[in-house]
């Protein structure tokens, strides 16, 4: 009773205050956020602010908060700028959500600010885009938002200009698949058997049933210290950032490790995403892969970003592929989430149905196909040094490299391959693209082909798997991949292996980390490109005890490549 009385004396005061305030704004150009003499209500930051879409002379700024209260940004030299939030209902939770922060296995604690039998507050986006700024140039800036207390300072920089001879360095990293669930939840950790004489691509029977020592929470909480202390320029996500891309609740754990409770990366450090096969997935009223739980999940990527546009014929295939110039780096991001219905040799996901869910096929001559043609060929003829990402890594080792098809896994046939991606491989060779940014098979893994060098870059914060997917099936997809990467092929979980000294690991083995990837311009119009794997490694005790202290560190596998131009 006492609480009912409360929530509407909020509102009213709420409304009221928002009265004032929209007229003060329509009555003066010069606006002043809080009118003077009033006080804003109570207004909690839900996600703290995180750059959008930079360019060389422009930058975006997102935050969410839970009433409709505008904020300001105060770039340090710039100027003021009012915020104008704007409700966003495709960010709502499902029964099955609002039951689980309630419930009494509230693993991550979260939203345990809301009353019992309520449901979270719907998010207020406030999205503003400041234009006229200088290039590569860093700036402080503040979100102040009336009737919060959180802080909420960060710098940015912008892009040097399309073409500039800068240096410039970014992360990869893919697969964390935030879930308040993975609080207290490892992942197994089977290692390989090289350590013990065996086939670097097989697994050490006596691990199947292992664990990793700290769970998925506090190792991607680990990873995105370790990333933050290397300030990258940019921070690229190769899918399945979350576990299910239609739950609001893993969005919400996404951005307490982005931009919230845990860090404030992304607050200065801009995030280039693809689409996974979990952000076209779940709804709550059922549905993994269901029309409607594809749509849902794209509304609620939507919401987030703010990407260049590809002018596709669908308004719901922009954001899902798009093109991002920045200095002498040019990056393509594919969305490889589903190809041809008809044919499952073409297709990344048998469950997907592409033209009910207004989802782009990827294969030769489909819209998708001839734009990152021209745009590659553009980028090329521009000199740019060319990097692709896109979730489904097309020449790895993994349980989702193994031949498309439903036969399941027992069979050695996966419904999820990435091995139809490798069509593009013909598009990367002819244009000079230099490295090729995947994830989904959840290992650190490398093989080079052509002058391509591909990566999964998927242990950012969830599996830390091996080869094949044992102990279902003892095959691995090695004997499909051409000849080239069979030769230069390099994974943590067979070339980095574990070195013990009793129940201490000392070094090796698989950890949640990043690739780091530098561009540095070197003799005449050449650049020379540095990728090198880093990963937060957990030290522990005499007893095997992870301590809680990670040491950061890098695999011994740095590729280093010369770019002609
Ligand atoms: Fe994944
Ligand atoms: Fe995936």
């Amino acid at each position: 009773m006492q609480k009912t009385a409360l929530a509407t004396l909020i509102v009213a005061a709420s409304s009221l205050w928002l009265t004032a305030c929209l007229d003060s704004s329509s009555s003066s150009s010069d606006k002043t956020v809080t009118p003077p003499g009033e006080t804003a209500p109570a207004t909690r930051v839900l996600v703290k602010p995180y750059l959008q879409n930079p360019t060389d002379d422009a930058i975006s700024v997102i935050w969410f908060t839970d009433t409709q209260v505008p904020g300001e940004l105060v770039v340090e030299g710039v100027g003021r700028f009012a915020s104008t939030p704007e409700l966003v209902e495709a960010l709502g939770y499902g029964d099955s959500e609002i039951a689980y922060i309630h419930g009494e296995k509230n693993m991550g604690d979260i939203h345990a600010e809301v009353a019992d039998g309520q449901a979270p507050a719907l998010p207020y986006r406030h999205l503003v885009r400041v234009e006229g700024l200088s290039a590569a140039t860093r700036y402080d800036y503040e979100v102040r938002q009336p009737g919060s207390e959180t802080a909420m300072t960060a710098q940015f920089t912008t892009a040097p200009a399309i073409g500039e001879r800068a240096s410039v360095r970014f992360l990869a990293m893919s697969d964390m698949e935030t879930e308040p669930e993975s609080t207290g939840k490892t992942v197994a950790w089977g290692a390989s058997a090289a350590a013990g004489g065996g086939d670097k691509l097989a697994t050490d029977t006596a691990t199947y049933d292992r664990q990793y020592p700290v769970d998925q929470t506090t190792g991607y909480r680990a990873n995105i210290q370790y990333a933050m202390e290397r300030q990258p320029d940019f921070w690229l996500i190769a899918g399945d950032l979350v576990e299910k891309g239609g739950r609001q609740l893993d969005w919400d754990e996404f951005w307490r490790h982005a931009a919230g409770e845990w860090s404030d990366f992304a607050s200065r450090t801009p995030i280039f995403p693809a689409l996974g096969n979990h952000e076209n997935y779940w709804h709550p009223e059922g549905g993994s892969y269901s029309p409607p739980a594809v749509m849902r999940s794209y509304d609620k990527w939507n919401s987030y970003w703010e990407l260049p546009r590809n002018y596709g014929t669908d308004e719901r295939y922009e954001k899902r592929y798009y093109r991002v110039d920045y200095g002498p780096v040019t990056l393509i991001t594919l969305d490889s989430s589903n190809g041809d219905d008809s044919d499952p040799l073409k297709d990344t996901n048998l469950a997907i149905d592409g033209v009910q869910s207004r989802v782009p096929d990827f294969n030769r001559g489909s819209e998708q196909w001839n734009w990152a043609a021209s745009e590659l060929a553009d980028a090329q003829a521009r000199g740019q040094v060319i990097f692709v990402q896109f979730h489904h890594t097309p020449f790895g080792t993994g349980v989702h490299s193994l031949p498309s098809g439903s036969a399941g896994i027992a069979s050695n046939e996966d419904s999820q391959s990435g091995q139809p991606m490798r069509i593009y491989h013909e598009l990367f060779e002819r244009y000079g693209v230099t490295a090729v940014l995947a994830g989904h098979d959840e290992l650190l893994e490398y093989v080079e082909i052509d002058g391509v060098h591909y990566w999964d870059v998927g242990f950012a914060g969830d599996g830390l798997r091996g080869p094949g997917y044992a102990p279902t099936t003892d095959y691995v997809p090695f004997d499909q991949l051409p000849a080239q990467a069979q030769a230069s092929h390099w994974s943590a979980h067979g070339d980095a292996p574990e070195i013990w000294n009793g129940n201490q690991l000392i070094d090796g083995g698989k950890h949640y980390g990043f690739l780091e990837v530098e561009v540095r311009p070197s003799d005449g119009q050449d650049y020379e490109v540095v990728m090198t794997p880093r990963y937060a490694f957990p030290l522990m005790d005499e007893q095997g005890a992870a301590t809680g202290e990670f040491a950061h560190r890098q695999y011994n596998k740095v590729v280093r490549v010369a770019v002609e131009r």
